[in-house]
């Protein structure tokens, strides 16, 4: 269902496969909450979001790290830093017992928030740091 498409390329080999895992992650938690079996799918649910909540603070550090390598506009990136903070925070501040007490409508909850965060980001933010990139190469 969350699948990385074409339209979300920022020219840039590394960064496309990163955003196309991320969609792997989410649509791997979709996946599970989609299932209508009646059992328990607490640790999974949980597992795979810490999975995907690891991964997206090593693919932000990625991208991080270019736009210092690549002397990325000071202002551009420091907007861009933000909206990963803000986006950390956000998972992070996912409440557990709350998952636990309501699996399925508070992980759908939070897949969808995470599917539309990344989608936004990588069309409007990400995508501009990869014209940056492509700019420079050209
Ligand atoms: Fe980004």
């Amino acid at each position: 269902m969350f699948k990385w498409r074409e339209e979300f390329t920022c020219f840039n080999k590394e960064i496309d496969e990163q955003h196309s895992r991320l969609f792997e992650l989410v649509s791997k938690l979709y996946e599970i909450i989609s299932l209508k079996d009646n059992c328990d799918h607490y640790d999974e649910i949980v597992a795979i979001f810490g999975e995907l909540s690891e991964y997206t603070v090593y693919h932000f550090g990625y991208e991080e790290q270019l736009f210092e390598k690549y002397n990325y506009d000071a202002a551009e990136a420091k907007l861009h830093k933000l909206e990963h903070n803000s986006f950390i925070k956000k998972v992070s501040e996912v409440d557990l017992k709350e998952l636990d007490e309501n699996q399925r409508g508070k992980s759908l909850e939070i897949v969808l928030f995470i599917a539309r965060w990344v989608e936004e980001h990588i069309l409007d933010t990400d995508k501009k740091f990869g014209e940056y990139l492509k700019g420079i190469k050209a």
